[in-house]
C-alpha cells in the first residue's frame, strides 16, 4: 500500500512516500480503507521522537491517528461493521507505529464508529481526535454543567475550535483566548468573549469580563499562558490541561482540582459526537487540504502552532 512514513526521528525531510506491506486485520480489529486523515500537532511530535519515552515506538513508522475511510475487511471475532461502511475512528494503539497517512490500517472495532452522513471524509477525518480531546476534557475531567463558565487557551486551533462548540451546546458560557485576527471566528463559533493573548496582560481583560473567576479553565497551550490562566479558575473551580502533566501545581489552597488528560480512544463518545454533527449542533472546522504527497507541507503548517481550525491529508 501507499504510505507516508519516517524510518528514524528528525525534522520534515523524514517523511518518505513509499510502498509498505498493507496490514491484515487479526481477531477483533477491521480493516479501513482510508480516504483522509487529520493531522495534529501530536504527528510532528512523534516524527521529532518527542514521544518515545510515553509509547513503544517501531520503524518504518506512519504518522497520523486520526481517519475517515470505509471498512475493507473484517478480522474475525468482529461483529459491528461491513464491507463498505463509512466510518471514522481515532487510531491511537498502544504501540506508535501503524498510522493514519497510509491507504489502510487495522484497528480494534472498538475504535470505529459511523462517519457522519453529512459530513464528506475530509471533514469526517477532521473530528475525531480534537473532539474526543475536547469531550474528554470538558466533560469527564472537566465536569462542565450548564450554566457554569469555561475559559479557553488556545481556543481557535483544533482542540480549542471543538471545545468552544461543544462548550456553548452544553449551555456553558464561554471565554476564548486566541490571537486577534480570530476574534470574529471564535464568536462565530460561540463564545461570548473573546481575547487577544497580544494585547497586554490577558488575565486583567478576562477580569474585566468575570472576575470572580470561571468554574472551569481550559488550557490547550501550556507554558507561561497555563500559568497565568490558573488565576483566571474561581476557588474551588477546575483547571483541565492537555499539554502540561504538571500544571496543577500550587492549586491545593484555592481548593481547585487539576487534571491532565491525555485523550482515549471512544467509538461510544464519537457515536455521541456523530448525532450532535447530523443535528448541526458541532461543525468541522478545515483550514487547509493537502495530498497525502504533500505531508511534509502539512507538517509545516502545523508545525506554527496557529492552526485555525484543522488540516486534512487526501489519500488516494
Ligand atoms: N493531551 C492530549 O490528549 C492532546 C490532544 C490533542 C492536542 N494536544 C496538544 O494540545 C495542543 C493544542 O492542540 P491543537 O490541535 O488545538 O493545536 P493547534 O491547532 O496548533 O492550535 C494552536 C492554538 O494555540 C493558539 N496559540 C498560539 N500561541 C498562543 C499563545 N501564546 N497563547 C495562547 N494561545 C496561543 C493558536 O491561536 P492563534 O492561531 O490565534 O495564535 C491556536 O488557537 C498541542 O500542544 C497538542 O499537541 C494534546
Amino acid at each position: 500500500m501507499k504510505a507516508c512514513y519516517i524510518e528514524q526521528f528528525g525534522d520534515r525531510s523524514r517523511l518518505t512516500i513509499g510502498e509498505l506491506p498493507t496490514p491484515q486485520p487479526a481477531a477483533g480489529e477491521v480493516r479501513i480503507r482510508i480516504h483522509a486523515a487529520g493531522v495534529n500537532p501530536v504527528d510532528w511530535k512523534i516524527r521529532e521522537g518527542y514521544l518515545n519515552d510515553l509509547f513503544p515506538h517501531h520503524f518504518p513508522l506512519i504518522p497520523g491517528w486520526d481517519l475517515a475511510g470505509e471498512i475493507d475487511s473484517l478480522g474475525p471475532d468482529t461483529s459491528r461493521f461491513k464491507p463498505g461502511d463509512a466510518v471514522y475512528a481515532y487510531a491511537r494503539k498502544p504501540e506508535v507505529q501503524h498510522g493514519t497517512y497510509a491507504e489502510y490500517i487495522t484497528l480494534p472495532e472498538a475504535y470505529v464508529a459511523r462517519k457522519p452522513a453529512n459530513l464528506d471524509m475530509i471533514e469526517a477525518a477532521s473530528i475525531p481526535l480534537t473532539c474526543l480531546t475536547a469531550y474528554q476534557s470538558l466533560f469527564d475531567a472537566g465536569a462542565l454543567q450548564r450554566g457554569q463558565s469555561v475559559f479557553i487557551l488556545g481556543a481557535s486551533g483544533g482542540v480549542g475550535s471543538a471545545a468552544v462548540q461543544l462548550a456553548r451546546h452544553r449551555g456553558a458560557r464561554v471565554a476564548a483566548l486566541a490571537s486577534g485576527r480570530n476574534a470574529a471566528y471564535l464568536t462565530q463559533l460561540g463564545a461570548e468573549k473573546t481575547i487577544d493573548y497580544e494585547r497586554g496582560d490577558f488575565i486583567q481583560t478576562f477580569g474585566e469580563w468575570m472576575s470572580e473567576g470561571v468554574d472551569l479553565v481550559y488550557d490547550c497551550f501550556g507554558a507561561d499562558t497555563l500559568a497565568r490562566g490558573k488565576m483566571c479558575v474561581r476557588d474551588g473551580g477546575r483547571l483541565v490541561s492537555i499539554v502540561d502533566p504538571e500544571g496543577g501545581a500550587g492549586l491545593a489552597e484555592r481548593d481547585i482540582q487539576f487534571r491532565f488528560v491525555f485523550v482515549e480512544p471512544s467509538s461510544a463518545q464519537l457515536d455521541e459526537l456523530r448525532e450532535m454533527i447530523e443535528a448541526g449542533d458541532l461543525k468541522a472546522k478545515i483550514t487547509a487540504t493537502f495530498d497525502l504527497d504533500e505531508a511534509a507541507k502539512a507538517h509545516e503548517m502545523i508545525e506554527a502552532g496557529h492552526t485555525r481550525g484543522k488540516i486534512v491529508l487526501r489519500i488516494p
